[in-house]
């Protein structure tokens, strides 16, 4: 039987490299590909719908548009902010801390991850190992924080990887094949990583298509034992 996934935030840089790989594949029936930047040019293939994580209205428009018979092996949420173009930008101490701009972070890396799992987790396909993976960040994970900053953005990955795990524990009763994951890319060159790019090493930071690749390989060696954990690209378990 032929796959069906769905990749949300495939406009981002992973999320987009991970739709292409995704694409490529003969295994795979169909690409749900959600984002803002829609565009008409669906295929028999690949098909892209409107989403925005911010407003829960969007989400359940976005997933009234899936057909009725489709269930997906695999759900890739490959939306996040660090930073953006106006105001939002990591804090490098106490007082950078902002309402404003905390809520709309931990909008987008967390409320929202979080409604799509509301909205997306009765279209997994239950009969076979079904994934539904997210992006967090190394940065969320309290044990291994030794030089702080960063505040909103840490948080929101935290919660996150919380979520996930909520997620792997409630719906282990009614759907056992299913594994909910938090995922670290690496460090990847990306809009997102932009601005931060010069600290890394250039051997360290890897192409979209490099980290996605090696994502997708540490989703097809999961098992259920997996489901609620945190892994890195290259297949280690990150500590909460
Ligand atoms: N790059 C890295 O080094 C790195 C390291 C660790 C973790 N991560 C995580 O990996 C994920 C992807 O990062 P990336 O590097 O691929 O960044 P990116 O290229 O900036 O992609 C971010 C994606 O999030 C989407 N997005 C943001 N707000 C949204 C909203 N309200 N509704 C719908 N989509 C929204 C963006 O959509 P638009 O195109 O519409 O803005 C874009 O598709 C993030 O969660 C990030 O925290 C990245």
């Amino acid at each position: 039987m032929k796959k069906n996934v769905a990749v949300i935030g495939s406009s981002g840089a992973i999320g987009n490299a991970v739709s292409k790989i995704l694409l490529d594949d003969e295994s795979i029936e169909s690409v749900y590909n959600f984002s803002r930047s829609t565009s008409d040019n669906s295929s028999e293939k690949s098909k892209n719908i409107y989403i925005d994580i911010e407003s829960e209205e969007s989400i359940k428009d976005a997933v009234n548009k899936i057909p009725d018979d489709i269930r997906f092996d695999l759900i890739f949420v490959a939306t996040g902010i660090l930073h953006n173009d106006s105001d939002v930008y990591p804090e490098k101490s106490i007082r950078d801390i902002s309402s404003d701009k905390f809520k709309k972070v931990l909008m987008i890396n967390t409320v929202g991850p979080a409604l799509i799992g509301k909205y997306f987790i009765p279209f997994l396909n239950k009969d076979n190992k079904n994934v539904f993976a997210f992006l967090s960040a190394r940065v969320g994970s309290i044990s291994d924080n030794k030089i702080g900053g960063w505040y909103s953005y840490r948080a929101s990955k935290t919660a996150l990887n919380q979520i996930v795990k909520n997620f792997s524990i409630e719906i282990k009763r009614s759907n056992p094949n299913s594994i909910f994951i938090g995922l670290q890319p690496g460090t990847v060159k990306s809009n997102l990583s932009k601005p931060f790019e010069k600290n890394v090493q250039s051997d360290n930071l890897f192409t979209p298509d490099q980290s996605a690749s090696k994502l997708l390989e540490v989703i097809d060696s999961l098992t259920s034992d997996d489901s609620g954990k945190f892994y890195a690209w290259n297949g280690d378990e990150i500590q909460p």
